[in-house]
């Protein structure tokens, strides 16, 4: 996704020098933050930019999972162009430290002390080169499940917690005459429920060879075959009407009552969150069905574009100290669904979920189980990920591709995309 010639680089270097049009005291901010729970969410940064004196472009370009986000940050960039922050995440950072595209937080950060202040696991992903280049927003979980407490109740089931289980209840549901799970047939969202999937039925260890470490005997060996069919048997949970749905519309349909249950990441919570409901007796939450044990973390950052105009370096400095500040971690993530980036604050406010979230990262950290998300961008680099989601979806979605013709495309698709 992320793939820059080197002309175009040089292109792309001079007219990031050259753009100083922005005006002062300003920032324009990049994000895909749209759906009701993700808006109000971005709200709280901009009204804390506003009090504080600067102005604040709203650049939000629609897409779950962010992929349209990017590519239009692209064509901005390489049009000597780009916005003063923008919504970049995991190793992409690093891919856009690479291009010299991108301004130095050293500053704030010694001032605000955070390398005290954020787990290295975290701290380590915003910085290039040993030095800040991004600041992190939160904290998400991936590996949820998400339900309807009244749904269940009336197909008879509890929560499960095995992919069994789920199997069982999900035709539970159905003969209830509900949605078992809610999905909408993208790409990124196929590569969410892959990803849950793959963690509940062969564990972390095998996702981080697989996911993170792309090694191709895990990639085309017995473990993805196996996980390949389980994540094809979800299919059979989900309603004719999932082709291209956005997600929010499937959190939706949970929330309506009309399905039962959605496997997706914690931004789903900010959609329960601003219909009203409460954790915990509106809708559950628990760890996607085995995957207890296991944290697939999604940090959402944002990073600094390299700019001229001292004005809106000040913005810059002041935005990235505004987002680790405790105000802003606080509403924001209570907003957002996720957790704090930074681990010391008071979470006496935040919901049930929120606080076994923070729990279960903390002891994944600690004990193993903690792995990134190769779905949202924090595992393996752009075009890496490009490539396995094109294996996924195409898998998901042809009935005749048997799992283990997957698996030779998902060693193949490491492979190419590597060079
Ligand atoms: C981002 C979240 C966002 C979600 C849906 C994820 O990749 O990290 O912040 O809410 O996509 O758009």
């Amino acid at each position: 996704m992320l793939t820059f010639k080197k002309t175009t680089l040089a292109l792309a270097l001079a007219g990031a020098t050259l753009a100083t049009t922005a005006q002062a005291a300003e920032v324009e901010v990049l994000h895909w933050w749209t759906s009701g729970g993700e808006a109000r969410a971005a709200n709280v940064l901009k009204e804390l930019m506003e009090a504080e004196g600067y102005g604040w472009q709203d650049f939000a370009v629609a897409g779950g999972g962010g992929e349209t986000a990017m590519t239009v940050l692209k064509s901005r960039a390489m049009s000597g162009n780009p916005p003063s922050a923008a919504q970049i995440k995991g190793p992409e950072i690093q891919e856009w430290g690479e291009l010299g595209l991108l301004g130095d937080l050293n500053e704030v950060a010694e001032a605000e002390g955070w390398d005290e202040l954020l787990p290295e696991v975290v701290a380590d992903i915003m910085r290039y080169d040993g030095q800040y280049v991004a600041v992190p927003v939160n904290v998400h979980r991936v590996n949820w499940l998400w339900a309807n407490p009244a749904v269940l109740e009336a197909a008879g089931v509890e929560m499960p917690t095995t992919l069994d289980e789920m199997f069982a209840a999900g035709e539970a549901i159905r003969e209830a005459g509900y949605v078992p799970l809610a999905h909408g047939g993208q790409s990124w969202q196929d590569a969410t429920v892959f990803e849950s999937v793959l963690l509940g039925g062969q564990g972390s260890e095998f996702y981080q060879q697989a996911l993170v470490e792309l090694d191709p005997e895990a990639l085309g060996g017995e473990q993805m075959i196996a996980a390949l069919e389980d994540f094809k048997r979800t299919r059979e949970l989900m309603d004719d009407g999932m082709s291209g749905r956005d997600w929010n519309i499937a959190t939706a349909m949970v929330i309506e009552g009309t399905a039962g249950m959605q496997l997706m990441g914690d931004w789903a919570k900010g959609e329960f969150t601003a219909a009203g409901l409460t954790a915990g007796e509106d809708y559950l939450c628990a760890a996607a069905p085995g995957t207890e044990d296991a944290f697939t973390f999604n940090i959402d950052s944002l990073a600094m574009f390299r700019v001229t105009d001292e004005g809106e370096h000040d913005a810059q400095q002041a935005l990235a100290r505004l987002v680790l500040e405790p105000t802003f971690q606080e509403a924001f993530n209570l907003a957002k669904g996720s957790i704090p980036a930074r681990p010391d604050l008071d979470m006496s406010e935040f919901d049930s979920c929120a606080q076994q979230s923070l729990a279960d990262f903390q002891r994944t950290a600690d004990e193993g189980g903690l792995v990134p998300s190769m779905a949202h961008g924090m595992a393996v680099r752009a075009d890496v990920q490009g490539a396995i989601f094109d294996v996924v979806t195409n898998y998901f979605n042809d009935a005749n591709m048997p799992a283990e013709e997957a698996a030779q495309r998902m060693v193949r698709a490491a492979q190419a995309a590597a060079f």
